[in-house]
């Protein structure tokens, strides 16, 4: 922890030097997430990037959190410590199969998870993330058809909690979410049957934790569908002794830090992003010291995907 604590100083000096702001996601390696000025889920860092005062912006998160950090705030430098930190659920969904879908579609409103490239907020109606997907469709009228995309299990979670049935859904996932299945789910709610279950929309097991609470194995008040940041409010409330996580790893170092009296397991302890985890503590610093890797939209893109993200960060605020 000595050697943290002086490579932290070194940091908070550099960026301070550079005046940057350091943002981390949730899933972000411990060392990130202490370090950072901000940590957080992909709609309250979208909403720091938007509104940060310093002139750079340091996205210690994947490459499409960076891109709309830019989109958002075009006169900053945005920089990623690892340009190479993609996701499997935004490569699940390209502008051109967007377009196609669309063109089958017309009149529908798109709604696109953030988890996106640039290319497809450039062709959507509004963006949203985990936190704000059901009030982001609720606000479309009824009547008016939704094209959602590209996460299957959010689209899922979306068409379930507001019951219309004029949401047509793609086909994406995130490798990560889904390969925490209902078997592993199952099994570890038998295992440790007073516990609380916190479930990301985007994994392949919220259909199994809503089939189990309709079955009377799990209480349905215990069985809770929540992004990464609701997750850390949740747990501050928490009055549970024990928690099962269903979602990426990196989650469970916030969890315990907002709640440290409350156990907190994971369904499933390989679920690891190795997207993620690209962004180690040896490429933040190289990051400040050589304003590396710098991340770019063009700006015709940019000002086309500007009102999805905004429309975004608006709602459910
Ligand atoms: P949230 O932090 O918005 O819940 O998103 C989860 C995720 O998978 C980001 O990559
Ligand atoms: Fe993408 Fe999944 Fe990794 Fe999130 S956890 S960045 S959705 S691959």
């Amino acid at each position: 922890r000595e050697g943290w604590t002086r490579w932290a100083e070194r940091i908070h000096a550099l960026a301070e030097e550079r005046d940057a702001v350091i943002l981390a996601h949730n899933y972000q390696l411990p060392e990130i997430q202490d370090v950072a000025h901000h940590v957080g889920d992909s709609l309250a860092l979208s909403r720091v990037a938007a509104t940060a005062t310093q002139s750079t912006i340091i996205f210690c998160g994947v490459h499409f959190m960076a891109e709309t950090a830019k989109i958002l705030s075009p006169d900053k430098r945005v920089l990623i410590p690892d340009a190479a930190a993609g996701c499997s659920l935004a490569d699940s969904l390209t502008a051109e199969e967007l377009r196609t879908w669309k063109a089958e579609n017309p009149g529908a409103m798109v709604v696109s998870y953030v988890n996106t490239t640039a290319a497809v907020k450039a062709e959507t109606d509004i963006c949203c993330t985990s936190s704000n997907a059901v009030e982001v469709v609720a606000s479309i009228p009824a009547d008016t058809p939704v094209l959602f995309g590209p996460d299957q299990f959010l689209g899922a979670h979306v068409r379930r909690m507001l019951g219309r049935d004029n949401i047509q859904v793609w086909g994406g996932e995130c490798h990560v979410h889904a390969g925490i299945n209902g078997d592993q789910l199952r099994a570890q709610a038998e295992g440790h049957p007073d516990a609380e279950l916190y479930i990301h929309p985007e994994c392949g097991c919220a259909t199994s934790a809503l089939y189990l609470a309709g079955a009377g194995a799990v209480p349905e008040d215990r069985v809770k569908i929540l992004s990464t940041g609701d997750m850390v409010t949740a747990a501050a409330r928490s009055t549970s002794r024990q928690v099962l996580v269903a979602t990426e790893i990196g989650m469970i170092h916030q969890l315990r830090r907002a709640a440290p009296g409350v156990e907190f397991l994971p369904v499933n302890e390989r679920a690891s992003c190795k997207y993620m985890k690209m962004i180690t503590p040896e490429k933040l610093e190289r990051s400040l010291l050589e304003l590396r890797d710098e991340v770019d939209v063009d700006p015709e893109t940019a000002a086309k995907a500007r009102g999805a993200v905004q429309r975004m960060i608006e709602i459910g605020n």
